[in-house]
Protein backbone atom coordinates (compact mmCIF):
# COMPACT_ATOMS: atom_id res chain seq x y z
CA UNK A 1 0.00 0.00 0.00
CA UNK A 2 1.15 3.16 -0.71
CA UNK A 3 1.66 6.44 1.34
CA UNK A 4 -1.15 8.72 1.33
CA UNK A 5 -1.21 11.79 -0.52
CA UNK A 6 -1.11 15.06 1.98
CA UNK A 7 -1.92 18.53 1.22
CA UNK A 8 -1.30 21.31 3.81
CA UNK A 9 -2.07 24.88 3.19
CA UNK A 10 0.73 26.33 4.30
CA UNK A 11 0.43 29.84 6.45
CA UNK A 12 0.66 32.72 4.08
CA UNK A 13 2.08 30.53 1.51
CA UNK A 14 1.59 27.46 -0.93
CA UNK A 15 -0.28 24.09 -0.78
CA UNK A 16 2.49 21.59 0.48
CA UNK A 17 1.35 18.41 -1.17
CA UNK A 18 3.19 15.20 0.32
CA UNK A 19 3.79 11.58 -0.80
CA UNK A 20 4.19 10.23 -4.54
CA UNK A 21 2.98 12.94 -6.83
CA UNK A 22 2.23 13.55 -10.10
CA UNK A 23 1.78 16.85 -11.65
CA UNK A 24 0.13 16.95 -15.31
CA UNK A 25 -1.15 19.75 -17.35
CA UNK A 26 -4.54 19.55 -19.22
CA UNK A 27 -2.91 17.74 -21.92
CA UNK A 28 -1.45 15.06 -19.62
CA UNK A 29 2.06 15.81 -19.85
CA UNK A 30 4.12 15.42 -16.48
CA UNK A 31 4.86 18.88 -15.72
CA UNK A 32 6.57 17.00 -11.91
CA UNK A 33 7.08 14.02 -10.52
CA UNK A 34 8.13 14.07 -6.39
CA UNK A 35 7.60 13.58 -2.77
CA UNK A 36 6.39 16.54 -2.39
CA UNK A 37 5.58 19.83 -4.82
CA UNK A 38 4.65 23.02 -3.70
CA UNK A 39 1.31 24.70 -5.28
CA UNK A 40 0.32 28.35 -6.39
CA UNK A 41 -2.80 29.23 -4.63
CA UNK A 42 -2.31 33.42 -4.86
CA UNK A 43 -2.31 33.34 -8.39
CA UNK A 44 0.80 35.65 -8.16
CA UNK A 45 3.12 32.64 -9.41
CA UNK A 46 4.41 33.12 -12.95
CA UNK A 47 5.42 29.75 -13.22
CA UNK A 48 1.45 28.13 -12.27
CA UNK A 49 1.08 25.63 -11.20
CA UNK A 50 3.48 25.49 -9.11
CA UNK A 51 4.57 27.95 -6.19
CA UNK A 52 7.75 30.77 -7.35
CA UNK A 53 7.83 32.57 -4.11
CA UNK A 54 5.60 35.32 -5.59
CA UNK A 55 3.20 35.16 -2.51
CA UNK A 56 5.85 37.29 -0.01
CA UNK A 57 6.87 39.69 -2.93
CA UNK A 58 3.32 40.53 -2.80
CA UNK A 59 2.65 40.10 0.60
CA UNK A 60 -0.06 37.70 0.11
CA UNK A 61 -1.95 36.52 3.29
CA UNK A 62 -4.36 33.11 3.52
CA UNK A 63 -6.70 35.33 6.26
S1 LIG B 1 1.70 30.66 -3.20
FE1 LIG B 1 3.74 31.07 -3.67
S2 LIG B 1 3.69 32.14 -5.53
FE2 LIG B 1 1.62 31.75 -5.06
Amino acid sequence: MSDPVIITPLPDGPNEVSGLTVVKDADGNVLKEGEKVYLCRCGFSANKPFCDGAHKREGWTSN
